[in-house]
Parts: structure tokens; C-alpha cells; sequence
């Protein structure tokens, strides 16, 4: 994993975004995997501000979300297909028929994730994954113990999920669905890179148990150790309470080129 830890999420957003940018700029057939909850935001806008200035188009990208609330449609307001479109999609000059996101208000949720899984291998696999971490340790709604090798499925969500999601939903942790689909850790696994972000002291937990911890699925986003390309973008709180943190940062500080 390469830790890059910024003194801001500021900094932290512009320069995920850049790295992000600069992939659909080389690939602009690229397939993204995108994320939801409040981390991401910052990140979507600064590459809607790219968009605009004209210096990357997703014209002709792809994209699958993680993670979609079971029971709740896509126009309603909590749901992730309406958080893309209102934070990302319709910013941008993606078209809506590219983008993939679980369908909550399947009939058959095991046969809606099925062909998820099938969709996702027909487009050629995602080759940049985007990831928050949850407080658990979580990536997409893989809740601690999910199997490390699991697909696209449902599951359900964990009581400091659903209290910390609750924000969303008036505070009001009973207006937060219980259940949820997710791509597995298997298909996130199989991404060609990730690119994960964590902001805030609530994250530092998770984040030193995934980077420096026993890969364990009590902390789900552990496995990310074993994926050959991540990116962890940090802010200085994120990143408190990691034991080798000056050294990531001695390390990034002399990289030689900033692809290498
Ligand atoms: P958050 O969620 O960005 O809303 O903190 C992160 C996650 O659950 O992956």
C-alpha cells in the first residue's frame, strides 16, 4: 500500500482527484468503481471542476458503485443512485447508461447480484476503484467478519453503521434500511487499482488497523494488504494513529516521479 498523508482533506481531495483525472485522461474508456457516504464528496467535486475547466472529459467511461440500500428506490433521496446523480452523474458528461449501480428494489436481490458480478466481468473489470472505510473497518457494506473472498450480495448492516449513516436519514437511526447489496471483497479484490480515502479521527482506528494490523476480516478493509495497487489518501487525523506514519511520509516525500 502507498500512504500519502496530507496535513488537510483538502489537499488529501485534490490530489486523489489529480491521480483520478489523470487515469480517465490516459484511459478515458476506463472503468470506474465508485463510492458513496460523505467521504467521496470532495473528491467529485474537484473532478467536476476538472470537467468544467475541460481537462478531463468521462464521455466514454464506465462506472460501478459499490454498495446500493435494499428497499429503497432510485428517486428517493437517500438512495446511492440518487446521491451519484446528484453529486457526480449529472455534473458531469458521463452517460447514465454506463453507470451501474445495485438495483435496491430488486424482486430476487441473490439474482440481481449475480448479474451485477456478470456485468462487471463483461465490461472488462474495474480498473480504478474508489473506497471510503467505515468506522468497523468496512469497504462497500462489507461488514467485519463478511468473507474476504465474497461477491456481490446482500447483507446486512452492522448497529455502528446504521448509527453512523443515521445523519443521513434526520439522525433518525430506524430510517436507516437494515439491509443493503454490495459488491463482495473478492470482486472489490479483483480492481486493477484502488484508491482509497479516509478523513477524521473516526477513521483512525479503522485506518491503522487496516494498514498496519493482521489482515483479519474483523477489519474487512485489512485485505487491501494483499491487493498489489493501493492508494490510501489521508488527512492528518486519518492518519493518527498509525505507528510508521513519518516514515510514509519520508517516503512519499522522496518519491522520484510522482507515477513511480
Ligand atoms: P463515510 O462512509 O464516507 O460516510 O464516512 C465511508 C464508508 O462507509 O465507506
Amino acid at each position: 500500500m502507498e500512504v500519502i498523508i496530507y496535513p488537510t482533506k483538502e489537499q488529501a481531495n485534490q490530489a486523489a482527484a489529480d491521480f483520478v483525472a489523470s487515469a480517465v485522461v490516459r484511459n478515458p474508456r476506463i472503468v470506474l468503481g465508485l463510492a458513496t457516504g460523505g467521504t467521496p464528496l470532495g473528491l467529485y467535486e474537484n473532478l467536476i471542476e476538472k470537467y468544467k475547466k475541460g481537462e478531463v472529459s468521462f464521455a466514454k467511461a464506465s462506472s460501478f458503485n459499490l454498495d446500493e440500500y435494499y428497499g429503497l428506490p432510485a428517486d428517493d433521496k437517500n438512495s446511492y443512485a440518487y446521491y451519484m446523480r446528484e453529486n457526480l452523474f449529472d455534473k458531469i458528461d458521463i452517460e447514465l447508461e454506463n453507470t451501474h449501480i445495485p438495483n435496491g428494489m430488486a424482486e430476487n436481490p441473490k439474482i440481481a447480484c449475480e448479474e451485477y458480478e456478470r456485468a462487471i466481468k463483461a465490461s472488462g473489470g474495474v480498473e480504478l476503484q474508489i473506497l471510503g472505510i467505515g468506522s468497523d473497518g468496512h469497504i462497500g457494506f462489507n461488514e467485519p467478519t463478511s468473507s474476504l473472498s465474497s461477491r456481490t450480495r446482500m447483507k446486512t448492516l452492522t448497529r455502528e453503521t446504521i448509527e453512523d449513516n443515521a445523519r443521513f436519514f434526520d439522525g433518525n437511526p430506524e430510517a436507516v434500511p437494515t439491509h443493503c447489496l454490495t459488491m463482495g471483497i473478492g470482486t472489490i479484490m479483483e480492481s486493477e487499482t484502488v484508491v482509497l480515502l479516509a478523513y477524521g479521527k473516526s477513521k483512525a482506528d479503522a485506518v491503522a488497523g487496516m494498514i498496519e494490523g493482521p489482515i483479519t476480516s474483523m477489519i474487512p478493509a485489512s485485505i487491501l494488504q494483499m491487493h498489489r495497487d493501493v492508494k490510501v489518501f489521508l488527512d492528518e487525523e486519518a492518519a493518527s494513529k498509525l505507528k510508521l506514519a513519518d516514515y510514509y511520509k519520508w517516503v512519499y516525500s522522496r518519491k522520484p516521479h510522482p507515477d513511480w
